[in-house]
């Protein structure tokens, strides 16, 4: 598969180009082998499936997703949410905080969010509960992200004293699995983000390198604003550090030392006239 048809394909179901350019050679060939498989000799082809078979493009569109992710991704962001965030929301909730993890892939960023709030837990004397949902599309993600197991490379940014405490080292040090404690009470679901939110009154959701990224513009826009129906107001949204809320963002203030933080002030955001605060 060349560039051009890769192009006809990201178009085909609104993806966007600069979005897909750091990994689309490992796309191209997932792809590829679809291709092949279903005897395929052109992208013309493939689209005619994609047009027709469900169950094609199903399988598509898995393959198109990328589940690159590593604990503690963006550093600065989990410092911020560890000593200013968290105790703020903590320190206003009444009985409990919900989190949603948006678009989890293999559990990396729920399991760094579980560690914060089990270390933060331990200096207080009472608690609110934790009601955390994380979701996917992709159930091979999702089935993963349940095992809590995880590679050398996504500890990579995890401090020693956090992958002693969390972590138990496996087949000789290239397998890590996570307390099993850590993975109680979290409420997975298999769910595309462009049916909006599992649930409501969120405090906290995190949508990070998924739709901000691989999206082109106008979905992206009109799926968000499903996605923040579900922020309560003074709730965050926490976006990738390479990312940027689309277009002016009404409603929406940016925290001001995380930048990839946003705090929603008003309860209905409209898509047209979206404009920082
Ligand atoms: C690159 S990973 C990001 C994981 C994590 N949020 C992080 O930032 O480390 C992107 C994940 O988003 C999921 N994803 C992409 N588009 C999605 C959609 N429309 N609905 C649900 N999940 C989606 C992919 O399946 C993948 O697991």
């Amino acid at each position: 598969m060349d560039d051009t048809e890769f192009k006809i394909l990201l178009d085909w179901w609104n993806y966007s180009w600069g979005g897909y350019r750091k990994v689309r050679r490992g796309v191209k060939k997932r792809i590829s082998r679809h291709m092949q498989d279903l005897n395929c000799l052109d992208i013309d082809a493939y689209l005619e499936l994609l047009n027709t078979r469900i169950s094609v493009k199903e399988e598509c569109e898995k393959r198109m997703t990328v589940s690159i992710s590593r604990f503690f991704r963006d550093k600065k962001l989990w410092q911020g949410l560890e000593q200013e965030i968290l105790p703020d929301l903590v320190g206003k909730a009444k009985d409990s905080i919900k989190v949603w993890s948006a678009g989890c892939a293999r559990g990396e960023e729920v399991d760094s969010f579980k560690i914060i709030w089990d270390r933060l837990k331990a200096t207080h004397k009472s608690f609110p509960k934790l009601e955390i949902t994380a979701t996917d599309m992709n159930p091979d993600y999702v089935e993963m992200a349940k095992s809590g197991r995880y590679s050398v490379s996504s500890l990579k940014e995890v401090p020693e004293d956090i992958r002693s405490t969390y972590f138990e080292k496996k087949k000789g040090g290239k397998r890590f699995d996570i307390k099993r404690s850590l993975k109680a009470e979290i409420n997975w679901q298999l769910k595309h983000l462009f049916d909006g939110p599992p649930d409501s009154g969120f405090h906290l959701i995190f949508l990070r390198n998924n739709l901000l990224t691989y999206y082109q513009k106008p979905l992206k826009k009109e799926v968000l604003i499903k996605i923040l129906a579900g922020l309560r107001i003074n709730g965050w949204l926490i976006i990738g550090s390479h990312e940027k809320i689309p277009g002016d963002t009404q409603g929406l203030s940016r925290h001001e030392t995380i930048p990839w933080a946003y705090k929603k002030k008003v309860q209905v955001l409209k898509q047209v006239g979206f404009k920082t605060l």
